[in-house]
């Protein structure tokens, strides 16, 4: 079986198939560029106010994210860093607070509790949520590099500096790949089924598929001891606390940046402003790391699961801002899918609002 993309969706599948002894190779043609190296690792299904199918899959992944964490660390021997610090979100009126999606899930926070929840909070928030549920996970420098040991372990082979050129079918069904290498060799690769983990670029191999980048600025600060106890989840910003003190900050949200690639001086503004809004201390903060990188959206938000136009060929991409929270559940749906098992039937339940086709009828 070959995996399109080595990024987190990529390696999650991998794994999973490999673990039931299905021969995998991935694919990949930049580690660097995974959204899964660049996400903050919120495991936020409820703090970021999801609904419908999409809260649904969220809180079926959530569930699924302590028994997924525990295979790879056990198949590893790495940590994942895993954290169930809670997420508060702040708000600047009760009446906000609870119109919020999903207040019905949260602990509902006066200004006092939140101003306890988190010290340092600016004056001007005055309510908040607390979802004890929801958490993180250090998928930048733990999640990551267990997940690819864990590959390693259970025999996944891979291949570096792979970009696949062309999908290659047969009547509509999947062939093969033609793939082109970092010193430019061209090579076919025969296969009749493979999976579609290639993230924000995914609609480059099949542009049938309303997948799109949007891209994320983000920093990282050193905090002084303790500050932060909770992920702190406000609108346009966010701060997830790190185990060792340094908090990951993100993000821009740019729809129209395109693969534009780098930091901006407007993105930069937009994080300062976002800290000063919310944590006016943070501004003062020494920065640690800054990057970016391209969510992978879709018209709806919400990710492509299942199915393609290609017979054989499996997708999961465009996974927009849960990608981590989700990689788990993903992963377990699609190895059911591509290797015959009955999946989960609440899993199961949710693949028609996630074709790739959901839009067709739409101008
Ligand atoms: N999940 C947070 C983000 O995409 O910025």
């Amino acid at each position: 079986m070959l995996i399109l993309g080595g990024g987190l969706m990529g390696l999650a599948i991998a794994h999973q198939l490999a673990r039931r002894g299905i021969g995998v190779t991935v694919l990949s043609r930049r580690r660097s560029e995974a959204a899964g190296f660049v996400a903050a690792g919120m495991l936020a299904p409820h703090a970021e106010g999801l609904s419908g199918a999409l809260l649904k899959l969220g809180q079926l992944s959530l569930r699924r994210v302590p028994s997924w964490v525990a295979q790879i660390e056990a198949d590893s021997g790495l940590p994942c860093g895993l954290r169930s610090t809670g997420i508060v979100v702040p708000f600047q009126s009760t009446e906000e607070r609870d119109q919020y999606p999903t207040a019905a899930f949260g602990e509902s926070l006066d200004r006092e509790q939140l101003h306890q929840e988190l010290p340092g909070l600016a004056a001007s928030w005055t309510a908040g949520l607390l979802f004890s549920q929801d958490g993180q996970i250090d998928n930048r420098r733990q999640l990551m590099r267990a997940l690819e040991s864990a590959c390693v372990d259970r025999g996944v082979q891979f291949q570096e500096g792979v970009e696949v050129q062309e999908l290659l079918q047969d009547h509509g069904q999947l062939k093969g790949v033609r793939t082109r290498d970092s010193e430019g060799t061209l090579s076919t690769l025969s296969c009749s089924q493979a999976m579609l983990c290639s993230g924000a670029w995914s609609a480059q191999l099949l542009p049938e598929l309303r997948v799109f980048p949007v891209k994320g600025q983000m920093l990282s600060l050193q905090t002084p001891r303790g500050a932060l106890r909770r992920v702190l989840f406000g609108p346009g910003t966010y701060f997830v606390p790190r185990e060792d003190g340094l908090v990951v900050v993100g993000a821009t949200s740019e729809r129209n940046a395109g693969f534009n690639e780098g930091l901006t001086p407007q993105g930069q503004t937009t994080l300062q402003q976002g800290i000063a809004a919310l944590l006016p201390e943070a501004i003062n903060w020494p920065p640690m790391e800054r990057w970016w990188g391209f969510r992978p959206c879709t018209p709806d938000e919400g990710p492509l699961l299942g199915q393609s136009p290609i017979a054989g060929l499996w997708l999961a991409c465009g996974h927009h801002r849960n990608g981590v929270l989700m990689a788990g559940a993903t992963a377990e749906l699609i190895t059911d899918l591509a290797s015959g098992s009955a999946p989960r039937k609440d899993l199961a339940a949710l693949l028609p609002s996630f074709r790739w086709d959901r839009w067709r009828s739409e101008p």
